[in-house]
């Protein structure tokens, strides 16, 4: 049967329908991974008109400045550019987002994004050592697991009177929950983790695999009829980084000590450095996960596996500088204690099993050239 019309498309093709509006809630939208995926999102709304409900607990000056959100400073630039896109920051207490019914965009919701957590590596290079500064392992915890639970018995309360058959609710993880055991220098080498790890029961020792468990447990529904849970079990991200000083993630303390050409690997290096780039960051939530049927767990991770000295390598080539002073181990301790040692000593094997297996095709699988996006335009002073 042919689909070919009849009639001339002069007289009597009809405009493309317009597509459906959405609606995205989005906590922790002052959080480097948040600043990326807004701007993903913004560069993606041209096909259909997106509306971000942009949750933090304090002021948003970062949305005004980059004149994403209603009414900023810069004139409408980004409205002008982008007149799809609308974005409404929102305070809340870090638990209960606040009423929404006055939002008229609300009942467009499809997704709500979480991306909360304090810091596990700020106050790195403090007086006290990061994980031993009262209250920080508490607060690590529960900013996570409490932000989680508030989001979704949110979502199952209010559910029933959105117009999407189904809210898709998709959380931060990390790859930290597959715990510290492997490196490239082990014999044989380690078997990648894909997302049906850790086995059922499994528990994967360290402060990182207990967060990330005691997180994902949080973020599951009693509602999943009406409402889809993805969860993201993300790698470090290498963010794209304006400034020598101003590196959103991962880089941020990394950078400097590079730039000035004294970075090098951290203790043996033989430690395995689990990466995403942003792009494939931005690409792999929104045109994938979000776009999936089914939720579940993903591994957001590149599929190279690498180590900490292949990695600091490509930074430090990226920068054109060497990669000749490592920081020895006891030095690791002595600074940062047990995040040190769990972080920075320690590494994780992950591969992005069901993005690849559901045909997702990776834009930077390789480190240099993620590195060369998230460093090859900084500045000194950017
Ligand atoms: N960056 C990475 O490469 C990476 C890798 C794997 C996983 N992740 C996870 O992805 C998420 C975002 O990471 P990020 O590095 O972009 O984070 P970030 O820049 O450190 O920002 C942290 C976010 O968490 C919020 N937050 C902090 N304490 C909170 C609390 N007690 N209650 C509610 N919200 C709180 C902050 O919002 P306020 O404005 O309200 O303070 C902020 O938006 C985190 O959960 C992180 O563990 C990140």
């Amino acid at each position: 049967m042919s689909t070919t019309a009849s009639t001339p498309a002069s007289t009597s093709a009809s405009p493309p329908p317009t597509p459906a509006p959405a609606t995205v809630l989005l906590a922790g939208s002052t959080s480097a991974l948040g600043a990326s995926l807004l701007a993903g999102l913004r560069s993606r709304s041209s096909s259909r008109p997106v509306t971000v409900l942009a949750l933090a607990r304090g002021e948003q000056p970062n949305l005004a400045a980059d004149g994403a959100a209603d009414g900023a400073a810069d004139g409408g630039a980004a409205a002008r550019n982008f007149p799809n896109f609308t974005v409404k920051p929102l305070t809340w207490d870090g638990v209960t987002p606040p009423p929404l019914e006055s939002v008229p965009e609300l009942s467009n919701l499809t997704h709500v994004i979480n991306l909360c957590g304090d810091s596990i590596a700020e106050g790195a290079l403090g007086p006290i050592r990061p994980w031993e500064q009262p209250g920080k392992l508490e607060s690590v915890v529960s900013s996570r697991t409490e932000s989680t639970r508030g989001l979704l018995s949110w979502l199952e309360r209010n559910a029933g009177g959105l117009s999407a058959a189904k809210i898709h609710h998709i959380n931060a993880g990390g790859v930290g929950i597959y715990g510290d055991d492997h490196t490239l220098a082990s014999s044989p080498p380690p078997e990648a983790t894909s997302e049906a790890h850790p086995a059922p029961g499994k528990r994967e020792s360290g402060f990182l695999a207990e967060v990330s468990r005691e997180w994902e447990a949080a973020a599951t529904t009693s509602n999943p009829g009406k409402i889809q849970v993805s969860v993201l079990r993300i790698a470090p991200v290498l963010l794209a980084a304006p400034g020598v000083f101003s590196a959103p993630g991962v880089l941020k303390s990394l950078l400097p000590a590079f730039f000035f050409g004294a970075g090098g690997r951290v203790g043996s290096g033989t430690q395995m450095f689990p990466f995403v780039g942003e792009r494939d960051f931005q690409a792999a939530v929104l045109d994938h996960v979000m776009q999936a049927g089914e939720g579940g767990v993903y591994n957001i991770v590149s599929p190279s596996r690498i180590s900490n000295e292949q990695f600091s390598r490509s930074l430090a080539k990226a920068l054109g500088r060497p990669c000749l002073l490592p920081m020895p181990a006891f030095v690791v301790r002595q600074l940062f204690g047990q995040m040190g040692e769990e972080v920075l000593l320690g590494g994780v094997t992950a591969t992005p099993k069901r993005l690849l297996d559901e045909g997702y095709d990776f834009l930077d699988a390789d480190v240099d050239s993620a590195m060369k996006h998230a460093v090859g335009g900084v500045k000194l002073m950017g």
